[in-house]
């Protein structure tokens, strides 16, 4: 394999590669803002420059230094190449570039809602110079409203332009352009024409400073003081990896986590907005009446028994209330919830596509079930059951079933629906950002989620909903519910691939080099 030497380091590389990539690859950092692994290449910011010197084959092989410093995000590694980003050359460029960048940038950091995250901060703190020399007057620009997600802080922007080229590679909509020329260009949408498309809140994610900014976020909360949990899409088949950012038992935003095998740096705006269901007014959170021990009861008097399983539980979910009900009703009718599809998929410019099918784990539930009716043939035949147990777990109202009045009913379910007020036994469930367990996609793909809040009032994982009533059926005391226990208990019974979930990659936990100080 070729060789490179970055800041003293000999690292191996693929023909092919950029010098940046090299060295992110192998823990060197380099300053950037233009550059984004998943855009093509402009080279306008200039931070990333490096002294090179390359073997001269014209002299045999000696190496000898580039007339000009290099930008590492346009230049190919090649064999026995020796990079230099700490040299006094390459420092003098950094500390210049950053303070041009900063000679029209307003320093707003105190109210500017990227502080703690920004690419500027950080390398002002790390690269500049600390003095401002300049004693020209500051260009302002205005803040503007350009979608119904995104506030753009046109003061802030150092026109990198990814955000532009995410529009034009990414999703292919075009709807932002760079407007003016010299010290007075900035980024704008065409007239009447705002950033709207179904990836939007992307450019959020990629702006390196606070000029895009999330209007659902924004003045929520100081960044260092979010906790983060590794998570997966809960509303649609994608499996597409998240972040849950959460303080103090509440959900704040959510964002994407890479992953290139899925969905490599993006998701779909449904997803970064769609999780208000779990501080919902509307949730029910509270266990009225012992409904556990009505729902064991009910379920003991039993002669048929319905339960329909939501395809918006996790498999570990949905396995343990299989195993209940089994145990109770050889002949259960075991049905899968309904399954909303809305239109097409929807493929963009690059490949990124956004899924119809409106449930994260229809194939889980039927892979920890098996054979299991669709929810048109269980409506048919659970009116033969005399206890009927539905969970729900979507994230708006469904279109519950009709039960009979002789029927009796036990729901485990999160928000209030058509049958919340008909039911015999409510139970809280938990949605997916109170709990862990393992989703599969529309690839056939498990990949494990982990909890980010503990659960709202008497909520709880369906999955220790099942464990509770099996207790309170055989008349012992019930245990914690551990998915991973759970899934070695699907292995033992036959069920594939519930060893090989895919556990949660680049979870971007930061540790804090600063105390944090409660005031
Ligand atoms: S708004 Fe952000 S992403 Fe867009 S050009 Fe300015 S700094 Fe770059
Ligand atoms: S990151 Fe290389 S020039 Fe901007």
């Amino acid at each position: 394999m070729p060789t490179i030497t970055i800041d003293g380091k000999l690292l191996e590389f693929e023909q092919g590669q950029l010098i940046i990539d090299v060295a992110h690859g192998n823990g060197v950092k380099i300053p950037h803002y233009c550059y984004h692994p998943s855009l093509s290449v402009v080279a306008n910011c200039r931070i990333c420059l490096a002294e090179v010197w390359a073997p001269n084959p014209h002299n045999e092989n000696k190496l000898e230094p580039m007339p000009k410093l290099l930008p590492t995000c346009e230049t190919h590694a090649s064999e026995g190449q020796v990079v230099y980003t700490t040299s006094p050359k390459a420092i003098a460029n950094q500390k210049a570039v950053m303070e041009m960048l900063l000679n029209h940038h307003p320093i707003d950091c105190p109210t500017c809602d990227q502080s703690g995250e920004c690419d500027l901060q950080d390398f002002a703190y790390e690269y500049g110079r600390g003095v401002r020399r300049c004693d020209t007057e500051k260009i302002t620009q205005s803040k503007k409203d350009i979608g119904d997600n995104i506030m753009l802080y046109g003061d802030r922007c150092i026109m990198c332009t990814r955000c532009v080229r995410f529009t034009d590679e990414i999703t292919g909509t075009s709807e932002l352009m760079i407007d003016g020329r010299g010290a007075n260009e900035c980024i704008d949408v065409f007239p009447g024409i705002g950033i709207n498309n179904e990836l939007s809140g992307n450019v959020i994610d990629i702006c390196p400073v606070g000029a895009m900014l999330d209007k659902d976020f924004m003045f929520q909360q100081r960044v260092w003081l979010l906790k983060t949990a590794p998570s997966i899409d809960p509303l649609t088949s994608s499996g597409d990896n998240i972040i849950i950012e959460h303080n103090n038992n509440k959900v704040y935003r959510v964002k994407p986590r890479t992953n290139l095998e899925v969905n490599e740096y993006w998701i779909t705006d449904e997803v970064r907005y769609g999780w208000k269901f779990v501080h919902d007014d509307s949730r029910n959170i509270e266990m009225k009446d012992d409904a556990e021990i009505i729902a064991a009861d009910k379920l003991q008097q039993a002669n048929a028994i319905a339960l329909l399983v939501s395809p918006m539980i996790s498999c570990e979910d949905a396995w343990l209330l299989g195993q209940l009900i089994r145990s109770l009703d050889d002949h259960a009718v075991i049905g899968i919830g309904p399954v909303p599809v809305e239109g097409e998929d929807k493929t963009f410019k690059s490949g990124f596509t956004l899924r119809s099918e409106k449930a994260p784990n229809a194939r889980g539930v039927q892979r920890a079930l098996g054979d299991v009716l669709n929810y048109d043939e269980w409506k048919k035949q659970m009116a033969r059951a005399d206890t009927v147990v539905v969970t729900g777990n979507y994230p708006v109202r469904w279109d519950t079933p009709v039960m009979s009045d002789s029927q009796t009913l036990i729901l485990i379910d999160t928000l209030a629906n058509g049958l919340t007020e008909r039911a015999d036994a409510f139970v809280p469930a938990a949605t997916w950002a109170e709990k862990s367990g393992t989703f599969e996609n529309w690839d056939n793909m498990l990949q494990l989620f982990e909890r980010a809040i503990y659960p709202l009032g008497d909520a709880q994982a369906e999955g220790q909903i099942a464990m509770n009533l099996q207790a309170l059926v055989d008349d012992m005391e019930s245990t914690v519910f551990n998915p991973a226990t759970v899934r070695r208990r699907m292995a033992d019974a036959g069920i594939a691939g519930m060893l090989e979930v895919e556990l949660p990659k680049n979870t971007n936990r930061v540790v804090t080099d600063m105390p944090l100080s409660e005031v």
